[in-house]
């Protein structure tokens, strides 16, 4: 159990390092940020950083002896990086969980063998297990690298009647998995938080909607039904106790209808604090980003309390540019995370209104 005073130490420096960072100074914990990005916005708000690239080892090891305890916000630290801090300080959660969530098809089948639904889905290698893929998942469907996709990066949807091997050249050939496409009702997330001592403490279920796959709006509650709530929550719940994890993760899932009944299939894990969490900071007793670091800290965990009826909008882009309306709206609490270049599809702040019960 750390001490207040003690340094946790994050690998990766994006917003959601820099918000995990401020979750910490809140508790009288210090943070040290490790990302080979100069312009890394975690840098800002933190006690110390260190920018080098991840296969630099005098700098891991330096990163390593001025911490307490190593974290992560980002789920593409290479093995390597985290097995060589894993000798020197304890790394949370264990990296046995970067290895299965940083390959779609690791991470389907372990969902899988959890007796937890996702999509219909095949490895494809080659042309000839994508032509088996289709026979298997049917059409539409959609092709995903296996490694390092995010916010639709890295996806080919392959609808009938067109050439899916274009669709796989489109992603450059590389060792995809195919999933069926899922007509799904909603999107919803669940973000669970573990501690040391194997406790689970679970937000409510968020519901989120995309576009251009990027994530636009998260809601919460979600419009589902409160068995489907309580289903949603168990599946977060088993794959976190499965893990043996220790901090906070995601779970996207899809609600689909089968007859009359809404059931889940799991789309994807995050091994980190989540964009479709954000809203917790404003609209909760306690935020996804505390959890997380009370639980790497071996703290209890708080039972969250939602405040309202919460929504969550990003500003993506020259969406910021619009921020200051933001600043009078009432209820709204706005969120910048100090990045310089409004890029298309950046993730540059977000806005969350609570409204009355
Ligand atoms: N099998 C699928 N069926 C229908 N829609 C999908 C499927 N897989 C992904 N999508 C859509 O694409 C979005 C992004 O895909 P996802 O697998 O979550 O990748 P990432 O978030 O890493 O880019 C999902 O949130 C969903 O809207
Ligand atoms: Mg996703």
């Amino acid at each position: 159990m750390l001490k207040p005073g003690a340094t946790i130490g994050i690998l990766g420096g994006g917003q959601l390092g820099r918000m995990l960072a401020i979750a910490a100074q809140q508790l009288g914990l210090k943070v040290h940020i490790y990302s080979p990005d100069k312009d890394s916005c975690a840098f800002d708000v933190v006690h110390a950083f260190t920018c080098a690239a991840y296969e630099d080892e005098a700098a891991l090891g330096r990163f390593a002896g001025s911490v307490d305890v190593i974290t992560y916000e980002f789920e593409n630290v290479p093995a390597k990086t985290a097995a060589f801090l894993a000798k020197r300080k304890q790394v949370m959660p264990n990296p046995r969980v970067l290895e299965i969530t940083q390959d779609r098809l690791i991470e389907k089948n372990f969902i899988s063998e959890l007796k937890i639904g996702t999509a219909p889905y095949a490895s494809v290698h080659s042309a000839s297990q994508l032509a088996a893929g289709i026979e298997k998942v049917g059409l539409p469907a959609v092709l995903k690298t296996k490694q390092l996709g995010y916010d639709g990066k890295g996806q080919a949807k392959i609808a009938k009647g067109v050439d899916a091997n274009a669709a796989w050249r489109s992603l450059k050939n590389e060792p995809c998995i195919l999933e069926g496409f899922v007509n799904f009702e909603r999107e919803v997330s669940v973000i669970a938080a573990r501690s040391a001592d194997g406790k689970v403490e679970c937000f409510e279920v968020t519901e989120n909607e995309h576009r251009d796959h990027i994530l636009h709006l998260s809601k919460v509650p979600a419009k589902v039904s409160p068995a489907l709530a309580a289903e949603a929550r168990k599946i977060a719940t088993k794959i976190a106790k499965a893990f043996d994890y220790v901090g906070v993760l995601a779970v996207e899932m899809f609600v689909v209808r089968a007859g009359k009944k809404q059931t889940v299939l799991v789309n994807e894990i995050a091994p980190r604090v989540h964009n479709s969490g954000h809203w917790t900071i404003d609209g909760a007793t306690v935020s996804q980003f505390e959890q997380h670091i009370r639980a790497v800290a071996g703290w209890p965990l708080a039972k969250p309390v939602r405040l309202g009826r919460v929504e969550m909008t990003n500003l993506i882009g020259t969406e910021a540019n619009e921020a200051q309306h933001w600043l009078t709206v009432p209820g709204a609490s706005l969120h910048l995370y100090g990045k310089k270049d409004p890029r298309p599809g950046r993730k540059m702040g977000h806005v969350t209104r609570v409204f009355g019960k």
